[in-house]
């Protein structure tokens, strides 16, 4: 078999949802310029739930939907660019907490592309592997941990949720673009502190420093190259996975972005020449989620009934590496 199947979804939304209104009472800022700029109404933020918490719900759910019980997963891939731990990975303390006792289990850090990336990875996994029957993808973030609140061109933006979707193997189609413009991985970062030796002279950092006000501890991103550089390649991943499967974008039904922008999602539509009926959104309510954007909006479509056998259906992410991806697939 050569394609994947996707048999269940899940998502999970912590309860705190804060309005661009609350914004306006710590920065310099108003409801009106968030909703223009971007499309973001609403975020939702944890109230201290660590991230695995919410990937359990929405694994749980993911499980669930897909008629599977726990032993009956053979991989868990996580993802995310907020992990609780920098060891264990996030796959496995939900392995453990699943009681998934029968699969492997690790992180991918693909940041914002991160769902798509893990969808390339199962349709390997599933075509190479006899062992690997069912895929559990999670992706869990918790951005406000690493969100510099200080800044507002940045923090206007983040929301912290999980998705999760169980892949099977399946007589389907399958295809995928996957790209990294590691030159701009200054464009987008947030790091560890440094060496906690006590044997040499602490030295200033040497890494991505020159890119400008960097908050320790926070997320760094200069907004603009990354919105040159997403309005480009997801024009450029989804024509070329789309041409991989003998089609072109107009013959795909749904397109599930990861939502950065909706200024990006319009430029995108635009370069493919779809209408944005084309294209599932939901950044109005949550904001960008990083890894667990596409997850979380292919559980709310999936749950609305909006897919129908023989669908093909495009995942595209992109974001710090800097990575970008799309992955095609025929609803089954
Ligand atoms: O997950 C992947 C990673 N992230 C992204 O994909 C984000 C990509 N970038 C973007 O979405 C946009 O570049 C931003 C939303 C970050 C910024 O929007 P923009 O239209 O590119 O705004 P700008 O940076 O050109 O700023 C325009 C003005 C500036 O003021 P001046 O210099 O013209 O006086 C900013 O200081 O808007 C100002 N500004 C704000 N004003 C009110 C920036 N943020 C805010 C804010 N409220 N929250």
């Amino acid at each position: 078999m050569s394609g994947v199947v996707i048999k269940g979804t899940g998502a999970y939304l912590p309860a705190l949802c804060v309005d661009n209104e609350a914004f306006t009472k710590i920065l310099d800022t108003s409801d009106e310029w968030i909703r223009t700029r971007t499309g973001i109404r609403t975020r939702h933020f944890s109230d201290g739930e660590p991230g695995w918490s919410m990937g359990l719900k929405a694994a749980r759910q993911a499980l669930d939907s897909a008629n599977l019980r726990p032993e009956e997963i053979d991989l868990i891939l996580g993802t995310t660019v907020t992990p609780d731990y920098c060891t264990p990975s996030l796959a496995c303390v939900l392995q453990g907490k699943l009681g998934a006792v029968n699969a492997i289990a690790f992180d991918i850090s693909c940041a914002c592309a991160g769902f798509v990336y893990a969808l390339d990875l199962a349709n390997r996994y599933l075509m190479t592997d006899d062992k690997i029957k069912n895929v559990l993808i999670v992706g869990s973030e918790m951005l406000s941990r690493v969100t510099n609140f200080e800044d507002r061109a940045s923090c206007v933006l983040f929301g912290d949720g999980a998705g999760a979707a169980v892949v099977s193997a399946a007589d389907a189609l399958f295809t995928s673009s996957l790209k990294v413009e590691g030159m701009g991985a200054g464009q987008i970062f947030g790091r560890y502190h440094g060496t906690r030796n006590p044997f040499c002279n602490p030295s200033p950092a040497m890494d991505y420093d020159e890119y400008g006000d960097y908050k320790e501890g926070c997320l760094y991103m200069n907004g603009k190259e990354v919105y040159k550089f997403a309005t480009r390649v997801m024009a450029e991943t989804v024509t070329e996975a789309a041409a991989k499967a003998g089609i072109t974008p107009a013959e795909i039904d749904l397109i599930i972005p990861h939502q950065a922008n909706i200024r990006i999602i319009e430029t995108a539509a635009q370069r493919l020449h779809l209408p944005m009926e084309r294209f599932a959104v939901n950044i109005q309510k949550y904001g960008n989620t990083s890894s667990a954007c596409i997850p979380i909006c292919l559980d709310e479509v999936n749950r609305a009934g909006r897919l129908k056998k023989g669908d093909k259906v495009c995942f595209v992410g992109f974001g710090a590496g800097l990575v970008a991806g799309a992955a095609l697939i025929e609803w089954q």
